[in-house]
């Protein structure tokens, strides 16, 4: 059972409230502010990598600013951005600024928002983030292959007002699919896969490497912002002798929770936010465990607690509750309803359903089609003259209900919005979670509710690549 976390609070009760003895735990907060100059021009372009760390091959790698991750672009809550991005590839590209509430013509996907970016051209982003949080960047042009070599950063907003924690720590966690030789497995769009669960790798990167261990000291506080950057991995994430609370999810702040059985549920493109009170034995190791596919559970990396005396005795007293962000909240009452239904894929009913729908409207090139939403099949990046499945009039409230009819799980992303998450197969689902990517297990209904308050045309697609390129995606119209 997941429980409102109220450790805080009980231990004031035990202390009985004394406020000097409390002094002892009190946190220092953190700058708001980087204090580091932004990084805002990006360079996509190819380099080498060492993943596996030292001793280990180099990777052929596309990488933004030669790094992976890409560099971690800060930006600040309500204030105007501008990022330059130059293409360096042999091939067209785009960024997309996944999640970040932002004006149609700054979205990044070709044909339908902007032009591609030719090589050795470049495009200007500029936009405001009205939201502060965790959110990350990537290539929405030839996007399995880009994002599988390596094109990927994170965006940190930062809040006005931090929770209060010793580190606030990134980990972009990356999925690889590497040759004995340390090279990227070549076969991208493998039809076979497409139709399953995608290219799932087999090293999983931390900041671009293979992690043995983190640093950590006892009685420390951290925030953990997890990006789970894989074209197709699903991970569910369990810190070993530690209890992690969400505090955030797809960057947007929830209420604060530890989440069910103690395993942080990460699907492609999905950040979780975690607050853990470090409050291990020093000199000891804890597995941080992802054991989301049956049989294959690994360990992503330790948390390795040095020798030091823990720095306080009682984990802190400042409260974890993020302060919200500006979103519209949606009017359930006269909200319209519609529904989208994730079609297609092996063993669903899904090859015969999708050939049974080639008279339905199909989109693209039908051939690479192993999925379809409401019986449509959008393929490949993006492109002009895409159809909206559904026009929405610029400020309704709608209510969307995603059914999952396939055999398998699909995180799927709404572009330009964030969606409150309403319902998981009728039972509501609690502490108020807004997410761009929605997590589908086979044959769930997940409903969705927000304000089509942005113009434009939105991509939602599925953000396993190889998915969306096979035809789950589609566009939703907000005039
Ligand atoms: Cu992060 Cu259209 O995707
Ligand atoms: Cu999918």
């Amino acid at each position: 059972m997941s429980i409102e976390f109220s450790c805080p609070m009980s231990r004031r009760g035990l202390l009985g409230a004394g406020a000097s003895l409390l002094l002892t735990t009190t946190l220092r907060p953190l700058p708001a502010r980087a204090t580091a100059p932004v990084d805002r021009r990006i360079v996509a372009a190819p380099t080498r990598a060492r993943l596996a760390g030292e001793g280990h091959p180099e990777t052929d790698v596309w990488a933004y600013n030669r790094t992976i991750p890409g560099p971690t672009v800060r930006l600040r809550q309500g204030e105007p951005a501008r990022i330059i991005v130059e293409n360096q590839l042999e091939q067209d590209t785009t960024v997309h600024w996944h999640g970040i509430r932002l004006p149609n013509a700054m979205d990044g996907v070709p044909g339908l928002t902007q032009p591609p970016i030719k090589p050795s051209e470049t495009f200007t982003y500029e936009f405001t983030p009205p939201d502060a949080g965790t959110f990350w960047y990537h290539p929405h042009a030839n996007s399995l292959e880009q994002l599988g070599r390596g094109l990927a950063g994170a965006v940190i907003v930062e809040e006005r007002e931090p929770v209060t924690v010793d580190r606030d720590l990134l980990w972009l966690l990356a999925d690889w699919r590497l040759t004995s030789e340390g090279e990227i497995a070549a076969g991208f769009g493998n039809r076979m896969e497409a139709a399953m669960s995608g290219r799932v790798g087999n090293t999983v990167t931390l900041n671009g490497r293979v992690s043995e261990q983190e640093p950590a000291r006892a009685g420390e506080r951290i925030r953990l912002r997890l990006v789970n950057g894989s074209l197709a991995r699903v991970m569910a994430l369990r810190f070993e002798g530690h209890r992690p609370v969400i505090v955030a999810v797809d960057g947007q702040p929830c209420d604060p929770h530890e989440p069910k059985g103690g395993r942080v549920l990460l699907g492609p493109a999905m950040r979780i936010d975690i607050v853990i009170d470090l409050q291990g034995e020093p000199g000891r190791r804890y597995r941080v465990i992802d054991d989301f596919y049956d049989g294959l559970s690994y360990w992503v990396t330790q948390l390795a607690y040095d020798e030091k005396a823990p720095m306080r005795a009682h984990p802190p007293d400042a409260p974890l509750r993020l302060l919200r962000n500006p979103l519209p909240e949606p009017a359930l009452a006269d909200a319209e309803r519609h529904e989208l239904t994730l079609q297609g894929g092996m063993m669903g009913g899904g090859m015969a359903g999708v050939g049974g729908m080639m008279g339905g409207g199909m989109i693209g090139m039908g051939s690479r089609a192993a999925w379809a939403i409401n019986g449509m099949s959008m393929t490949g990046d993006g492109h002009a003259g895409m159809k909206p499945a559904l026009t929405f009039q610029r400020g309704r409230s709608v209510v969307l209900t995603l059914r999952n009819q396939t055999a398998w799980w699909h995180p799927m992303h709404f572009h330009g919005h964030s969606m409150l998450v309403l319902s998981r197969n009728d039972a509501p689902v609690p502490y108020r979670q807004w997410q761009d990517t929605v997590l589908m297990a086979p044959k769930d209904a997940v409903e969705v509710a927000f304000i089509a308050d942005n113009p434009g045309d939105w991509m939602l697609h599925c953000h396993v690549i190889d998915h969306q390129m096979a035809g789950m995606m589609t566009v939703l119209r907000v005039t």
